[in-house]
């Protein structure tokens, strides 16, 4: 990004200067590397967003206005993030259709798999599902809800904002059509994420946003199209920001995602074990390592999450503490917030030393408090 703005800061499709040409070369090969992290079949069929919630309210507008009617039914889940509720619910709103939900089993954070075949109806349109939740850390079993909706003719969108950075995730083995994931979750900037879509589907589409770049020819009355992506990018772009996603994309690959996976799995397993021998505390999600992430949120009883993150970060630890963006999950969890701690493929052993001790530092704070 800094040599982006240094050394050749430009717009991009815009020919002519050897600047906009070098800025055009580092933005769309940006587009290939992100294209090759996800094994997407075109770099075409990988479009620049501004976030994950951007990359889904595209496909409500672009795709849902086309698709969606009266009475039709979109199927989402309880553990969804607001990005991949409220867009449906403002969709269905305006089409007068209907959004019904896969469960959560509260006690294994999983989905209840079994309500599928009966959920998934002749007025489902569309499944829309998280590859990995952002409060549980569950991972879903995605590839199997698309071979289940697909099998009735349905496609299916996944929020990877949270399952692309830290699994490796193959758009062709999933199957998925829509996938929307955002850089900044994944050692890249803010205010720059992508959605791929299947080219058929995205040929299909209407654009989301009008203006310049994303036409093909324009009249007083009328506009005709540019080719994908492109079609897709309307205005602008943040170009430094998607070259920046890129270098973070190349560095991921070259560690390769096998081995971020591995590393977070040791690390849950490590976590689950020091939550497991902790008093007065509530962990929510699987207790199997290979069924979720190491995004962690857990309630300390007699502990508001928000002390909870304030003594945490006097002691130098950053959790998130909150509803997570997850409301209606918080409801069925029976609660208004939770802290969160977040693993990394730059978190290490010691770490999880330093957060147990906080908790317990935690404990001792508010039990002195009580007696009182
Ligand atoms: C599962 C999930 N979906 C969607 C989002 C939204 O991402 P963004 O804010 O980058 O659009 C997040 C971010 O927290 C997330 O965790």
């Amino acid at each position: 990004m800094t040599d982006y703005y240094a050394r050749y800061n430009a717009n991009v499709h815009r020919g002519i200067h050897l600047l906009s040409e070098e800025a055009t070369a580092a933005y769309e090969g940006a587009r290939k590397e992100i294209a090759q992290l996800i094994g997407a079949p075109a770099p075409a069929t990988v479009l620049f967003t501004r976030n994950t919630t951007e990359g889904i309210n595209l496909v409500a507008h672009a795709w849902g206005e086309k698709n969606i009617s009266a009475g039709d039914e979109i199927l989402l889940t309880e553990m969804e993030h607001h990005a991949n509720l409220v867009p449906w619910q403002m969709l269905a709103g305006r089409k007068k259709a209907r959004l019904s939900f896969l469960s959560v089993n509260t006690g294994t954070g999983e989905l209840a798999l079994e309500e599928l075949e009966q959920k998934l109806t002749d007025r489902t349109k569309l499944v829309a599902v998280t590859l990995m939740s952002n409060v549980l850390g569950t991972i879903n079993p995605v590839k199997q809800i698309v071979q289940a909706a697909h099998a009735k003719g349905i496609p299916v969108l996944v929020d990877g904002a949270q399952g692309v950075p830290h699994l490796p995730v193959n758009v062709l083995d999933l199957n998925c059509d829509f996938l929307a994931f955002s850089a900044h979750k994944m050692l890249g900037p803010t205010g720059v994420g992508v959605l791929y879509g299947k080219e058929a589907l995205l040929e299909q589409m209407d654009p989301f946003l009008g203006g310049g770049d994303m036409i093909r020819d324009v009249w007083l009355d009328r506009a005709t199209w540019n080719d994908l992506p492109w079609k897709f990018e309307a205005g602008t772009p943040d170009i430094g920001g998607a070259i920046a996603f890129g270098a973070a994309v190349a560095y991921l690959k070259r560690l390769g995602m096998e081995n971020v996976r591995a590393h977070e799995r040791a690390i849950t397993e490590k976590v689950l074990a020091r939550f497991k021998a902790l008093s007065g505390v509530t962990l929510y999600g699987p207790t199997d390592p290979e069924k979720r992430g190491a995004a962690f949120s857990f309630n300390v009883a007699g502990v508001h999450p928000h002390d909870l993150g304030q003594i945490f970060d006097d002691q130098g630890i950053a959790v998130r503490a909150g509803h997570h963006c997850c409301k209606p999950l918080m409801r069925k969890l029976g609660i208004v917030a939770a802290a969160r701690a977040s693993f990394y493929l730059y978190n290490n052993e010691s770490e999880i030393d330093r957060l147990i001790e906080a908790i317990h530092k935690a404990q001792e704070m508010f039990s002195v408090v009580a007696h009182r």
